[in-house]
């Protein structure tokens, strides 16, 4: 279904035409002055130059026209040339019976639907997952399930970091440790053991010994180096040990994104590219791309319009080894041999934008993939403690994230405890729903690309524009439609009614608009505005709970028609937070 204002600008255009005027100036908003009107139009401004009169005169041709309008209850020219519109209660009754008809809620899914791949996540392998990682899969879950809710073909990959410099520390300190493992014998042909010789807890434990190691230690630093280089050229104990860690690496990382509700399409990373470095660099070399700048192998990127220097892009580093760069540009090759994406999206630390400036750069100017597909970067902020701080542990640590969330569910434990009379079984599970509603609409209700300030208090809160807060509501309605099951009645067959009153009317509003918010927010990649809707939306629910007494109303036509508001408010909520990521539990 059309969205509310596209039908309301229909309408006016009829109006703008009947008057004599071009339909173009018909254009409806929402007002900006709430407490005059519900929405505008300011077309007549901004035709008068066209047609030499005063916008007053305009507007009030248009307003006469819209006398006896099906869908607007007030068309008013005020001065200077404003429309103040207010929409015809009925009309909006009947958009919201169609929306609630709908299994989509009025969403509209995308005609031509685009393939689109959402990188994110990008953890490392062996490195346990810390609060670094933690937007990434916040915001890029949240973009990919937009993206899908309206209609778009849209793959997720996890694009992890496993070909580096942290593999080549493990295999280090791991021969200090144990240097007689088969996989140290290069003269050893046979087949590896199945099982390897270290758990995840040693890998957590020997990756952060090693890094801390390298960086004293010159020569053990070399030794690391080396070691990566030789993995890289196959070798084949060292490429044993890589699968080891890969298999118990990536089974853990799957258990962590589980439960923050973040899920891949693609497990790729960058060792998966690697085969496709050296006929990429050989032909970038051919064409004229690449050239030789102190035994490195460079492509320029710099435009002449660039008001700060951008460094060219290096391929390959004088001692032939590949980088990230080179790494990511074999990744966008084998992204569009393999799906012709109309958009890759990089969900990723605002602090590697240059990188994907140079990359971006590099892959048009050398024809890796086609113009007309979008390589978009959507760099995020830092998560920051209460000192506006990168967020750490209370010791100063680099704070895991399996231990921020377990943080975060004893802190909603104890609260949903508080709140009630008995003590249940299902009050851990809840806490594990409430908790993620608290971290994930925390970093998503703030502009991605600004730092922020991971506030547990205040996140947990039950008041406020949080995530616990849109989930009390949702369950506030449930317990509303069951009571009223309870007593005999069946929300199915309900249907809404023209409003009676402010706050009803408030209510259909803000529902109605929900296609719009959701359509806007992915197109400006801005999860916070679909946030800001929510919350919109959950407060006009709380303050028209208060001012009705829906169960104990008598007039069964009017219960009705609110009990209806109140199953297509809820059914708006679960959808949106689904979109944001999260879910909501049967009772708080
Ligand atoms: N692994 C990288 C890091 O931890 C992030 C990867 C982002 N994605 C990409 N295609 N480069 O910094």
């Amino acid at each position: 279904m059309q969205k509310i204002i596209q039908l309301m600008s229909l309408e006016l255009e009829k109006a703008f035409e009947n008057a004599g005027y071009d339909p173009q100036y018909a254009k409806v908003v929402v007002s900006n002055r709430p407490d005059l009107c519900e929405f505008q139009c300011n077309g007549a401004m901004a035709a008068k130059k066209v047609y030499k009169k005063a916008p007053i005169e305009i507007a009030k041709d248009v307003a006469a026209q819209l006398k006896g309008s099906g869908v607007f209850s007030r068309a008013e020219a005020v001065m200077p040339g404003f429309l103040n519109l207010d929409l015809k209660e009925a009309w909006l009754a009947d958009y919201l019976n169609g929306m609630a008809q709908d299994p989509e809620l009025s969403v509209e899914k995308a005609e031509n639907p685009r393939m689109v791949i959402v990188d994110y996540g990008g953890p490392n392998v062996a490195k346990p997952l810390h609060v670094g990682h933690l937007r990434a899969a916040i915001i890029g879950e949240c973009l990919k399930r937009m993206g899908r809710r309206l209609g778009d073909n849209v793959i997720g990959d996890v694009h992890l970091g496993d070909w580096g410099l942290q593999i080549g520390l493990i295999i280090t300190e791991l021969q200090e440790r144990q240097p007689d493992l088969v996989y140290f014998d290069e003269n050893y042909a046979g087949e590896y053991p199945e099982q390897a010789p270290f758990t995840i807890g040693d890998l957590e434990e020997i990756y952060p010994a090693a890094s801390a190691r390298s960086k004293q230690d010159e020569a053990y630093r070399e030794k690391a180096l080396q070691a990566t280089v030789e993995l890289q050229k196959g070798r084949r104990g060292y490429h044993a040990l890589w699968e080891q860690i890969m298999k118990l690496s990536v089974a853990d990382l799957k258990e962590n994104y589980r439960k923050l509700e973040v899920s891949f399409d693609l497990w790729k990373g960058e060792s998966d590219v690697q085969k496709y470095i050296p006929d990429m660099v050989r032909r970038m070399q051919e064409e004229g791309y690449a050239y030789l700048d102190q035994g490195a192998w460079i492509v320029d990127v710099s435009e002449e319009s660039d008001s700060k220097e951008i460094p060219p892009c290096m391929l390959l580093k004088s001692d032939g080894a590949s980088l990230y760069t080179t790494t990511d540009l074999a990744t966008i090759l084998e992204r569009e041999q393999e799906y012709h994406p109309d958009e890759i999206l990089y969900v990723v630390d605002k602090r590697q934008e240059l990188h994907f400036v140079q990359v971006f750069r590099c892959a048009r100017k050398t024809g890796l993939i086609p113009e007309k597909a979008e390589l978009n970067f959507l760099g995020f902020g830092t998560m920051n403690g209460k000192d506006g701080k990168p967020f750490k542990t209370r010791e100063g640590g680099v704070m895991r994230l399996e231990d921020l969330i377990g943080d975060i569910n004893r802190e909603m434990y104890q609260k949903i405890v508080e709140n009630r009379s008995v003590r249940d079984t299902d009050a851990e599970d809840t806490a594990a729903i409430v908790g993620l509603s608290a971290i994930k609409y925390g970093d998503l209700s703030n502009q991605a690309t600004k730092d922020y300030v991971f506030d547990v208090d205040r996140f947990t809160s039950f008041e406020g524009n949080t995530g616990p807060y849109l989930l009390y509501t949702i369950v506030r309605i449930r317990s509303i439609l069951s009571r009223y099951a309870e007593g005999g009645g069946d929300p199915a067959v309900c249907r809404l009614l023209p409003a009676d009153g402010k706050s009803e009317k408030n209510l259909m509003l803000q529902a109605s608009r929900y296609n719009e918010a959701l359509a806007g927010a992915y197109a400006e990649k801005a999860p916070h505005r679909l946030c800001s809707y929510v919350y919109e939306l959950a407060n006009c629910v709380n303050t028209f709970y208060h001012e009705h007494r829906i169960l104990a109303e008598e007039n069964t036509e009017k219960q009705q028609s609110w009990i209806a508001l109140m199953d297509l408010a809820k059914c708006v909520m679960l959808d949106a937070i689904d979109v944001l990521g999260f879910s909501a539990p049967e009772r708080m």
